[in-house]
């Protein structure tokens, strides 16, 4: 029998795979977890093991509200947050919630991947619009509303995965006065907003939110362990509404109160600060690394660094099928992610996603110097 799969992924030995955009083993925080487990244990509170409230511990959501302040520099109110099963489960509910089969969602072009395909089970009908620097291109989705009425629009505001782009302020008040006007929802997937390293980026959307209409996703995926199975959203308490009283968490009560009960020990201690502070910097490293790597070995790539997150998007001349270069690439055991799989209408296809967050500076170089033999 075979070793028993624990992982989502699994990279054979040897190969550097810049396609994975997940945290690096290594540094997950194992022993500052342990170190939150002992203080929440010693509590003696048996409450963390029964169903827990449906919008969340409210201990926990206190303690998130005081670190997500410092972090934001805004007031948040406990009550405007509901905790989560991560974005992921945070975006499942919201189509079970709020929409049907055939309705619209307008994405970025390109998007996340991974919310296409949740768009995609529940049915709905996927238009790509435009981004440029500043993220979302106001002008070009106002044409798209106009035709289209999606119920909602999904969103990466900050640090946007894989474009690494950030939509600036101004047009976050534009997006907001937009979805007034046309009435749809804003789903802002804000994953990346507390990894920045050389900019500091806007607000969350729901510091922006003047419609009622705003879903700020936030998630401990990239800051602390994606195991945890733990994020928040922040919004209006009418608009929380219908996900505390779902017949789901009728049944099942709030999400994860166990966890949450470990990550309110891990805030408290100053655990989160210090590890977010340590990644930050790590990151940053990282980018820097991989981003001089393939300037010096790949020059025919162009890209633009960015400020936070955890992607270098970056294109090959018009014509250029990055799907092919990753097949050729395999043959040197590295990887990265096609850009036709961010795209909601199957362009994209010269550009390349690169992960700087899950190997070392030493990976992050041979890789780009095994890429360079295929890409010239
Ligand atoms: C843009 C974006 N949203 C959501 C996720 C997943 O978040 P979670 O683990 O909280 O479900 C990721 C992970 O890569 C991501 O890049």
């Amino acid at each position: 029998m075979g070793k028993a799969k624990i992982t989502q992924i699994s990279v054979p030995e040897g190969w550097i795979d810049f396609g994975i955009g997940q945290p690096q083993i290594d540094i997950l925080p194992l022993e500052y977890l342990a170190k939150a487990a002992t203080h929440q244990f010693g509590k003696k509170d048996r409450n963390i093991l029964q169903y827990g409230i449906q919008q969340g511990n409210g201990d926990f959501r206190i303690s998130l509200a005081k670190f997500l302040e410092t972090q934001y520099n805004a007031a948040v109110d406990p009550e405007h947050l509901f905790i989560t099963a991560g974005i992921s489960q945070a975006l499942d509910q919201i189509c079970t919630l709020h929409t049907r089969p055939g309705d619209t969602v307008i994405v970025e072009e390109p998007s996340y991947f991974l919310a296409l395909r949740i768009f995609a089970d529940y049915g709905l009908n996927i238009i790509g619009t435009p981004i440029d620097e500043n993220g979302i291109i106001i002008e070009a989705l106002e044409e798209k509303l106009a035709r289209h009425k999606p119920v909602l629009i999904y969103t990466i505001p900050t640090f946007h995965n894989p474009s690494g782009v950030t939509l600036s302020a101004n047009r976050r008040e534009k997006l907001v006065g937009l979805s007034r006007k046309y009435d749809f929802f804003i789903v802002a997937d804000e994953v990346y907003q507390m990894l920045a390293y050389t900019s500091t980026p806007p607000q969350p959307m729901a510091y922006y939110d003047t419609s009622g209409r705003v879903f700020s996703l936030g998630s401990f995926s990239k800051i602390l362990a994606p195991g945890l199975r733990l994020g928040w959203i922040q919004t209006k308490p009418s608009l929380l509404e219908p996900f505390i009283s779902c017949g789901y968490l009728d049944s099942g009560g709030g999400l994860n109160p166990f966890v949450s009960s470990i990550v309110n020990s891990f805030i408290d201690l100053d655990l989160q600060k210090d590890y977010l502070n340590f990644l930050r910097k790590k990151y940053q490293d990282r980018m820097v690394t991989l981003s001089e790597a393939l300037r010096q070995y790949i020059p025919s790539l162009a890209f633009t660094d960015p400020g936070g997150g955890y992607f270098i998007w970056s294109c090959l001349p018009e014509g250029t099928d990055t799907e092919i270069l990753l097949s050729q690439a395999h043959e040197y055991q590295v990887g990265f992610q096609p850009g036709i799989k961010f795209s909601s209408s199957k362009s994209l296809g010269n550009y390349l996603r690169f992960c700087f967050a899950f190997y070392g500076k030493k990976d992050l170089i041979e890789g780009v110097k095994r890429l360079s033999r295929i890409i010239r």
